[in-house]
């Protein structure tokens, strides 16, 4: 089973068994994630600031009012408390010089006539997937073709964040090469503020993964990384096929680097671009 990791080691708290299974369960009916059973401290460790927020004393009051309150957003604090936004730009190097070197010049040269080409970052999470994407097209000349990025995810907040392309110096550290850094940020305060041009290149949405995917219409290259692992195997393979279904004809999928050996051989051909993996739409 897939399982959401942490670095929280397991090990039992005072969480009584019924609302631990009562987490999971909530946990999965909102966002499809796993979390398997052996994950108490890290439950713990997740959860508390939520119980903190509302005034509670433990886990087990939250799964009380949980069960006695009828808004959602209770549920969506404990959903967002328990899902994992990490993200670098231009993580899994290899990837973007696939795209760099072989799939977008041969896309280029397909589209050459029409100028227009579209990707989708389903899980974008604060939008570093989907803005290193935009400053890689825009070096490769591609700034006045009709671009498309599309970047989607299950959380409003993160999307909100995603959406004002403003960066902590910490995250313009992680994989940010510092002539990008140059040329597409202006300093603001103590933070990185992406530049109009490359923001406006991009259009983040709620959706998620487990709804019909085929509503955003079809992309050349779909990103889906690093989200599929805390799924169950029914759930992943429901969204595979969905994403095949997603894809122009010829289009590619790029999976996370632990995914890569997800069962995606009746939809997708296998494809290796130098260290990269990539999935080509059958
Ligand atoms: C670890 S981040 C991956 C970010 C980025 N794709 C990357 O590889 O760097 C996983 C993201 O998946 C989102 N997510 C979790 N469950 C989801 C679902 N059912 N539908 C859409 N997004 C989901 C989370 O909100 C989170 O932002």
């Amino acid at each position: 089973m897939a399982v959401l990791t942490g670095n929280a080691s397991s090990g039992k708290t005072d969480l009584q068994p019924e609302n631990y299974r009562f987490l999971q369960d909530c946990v999965y009916k909102e966002s499809g994630i796993v979390i398997d059973s052996d994950k108490h401290y890290l439950l713990e460790a997740r959860l508390m600031p939520v119980v903190k927020k509302q005034q509670l004393t433990s886990l087990n009051d939250l799964c009380n009012l949980l069960r006695a309150t009828r808004t959602p957003d209770l549920r969506r604090q404990v959903v967002e408390a328990m899902t994992t936004h990490e993200t670098l730009f231009f993580r899994d190097p290899a990837q973007y010089d696939a795209l760099r070197t072989v799939l977008l010049p041969q896309l280029i040269e397909q589209r050459r006539a029409l100028r227009s080409l579209s990707f989708w970052s389903a899980a974008s999470s604060s939008g570093q997937e989907a803005y290193s994407l935009a400053m890689l097209l825009r070096e490769m000349g591609l700034g006045d073709w009709s671009i498309r990025i599309v970047g989607t995810d299950l959380s409003e907040q993160i999307l909100d964040r995603a959406r004002a392309g403003k960066f902590l110096q910490i995250e313009v550290n992680r994989g940010l090469p510092v002539s990008y850094l140059v040329k597409y940020f202006n300093r603001q305060g103590l933070d990185w503020q992406l530049k109009e041009e490359v923001r406006r290149m991009v259009t983040f949405q709620k959706l998620d993964l487990r709804d019909n995917l085929r509503q955003l219409g079809a992309f050349d290259v779909v990103f889906c990384r690093n989200v599929l692992i805390y799924f169950d195997q029914q759930t992943k393979k429901r969204i595979l096929e969905q994403l095949r279904g997603a894809l122009a004809p010829g289009g590619h999928l790029l999976l996370g680097g632990a995914e890569t050996g997800v069962s995606a051989v009746d939809w997708f051909e296998r494809v290796s671009i130098g260290q990269a993996v990539l999935y080509r739409a059958r």
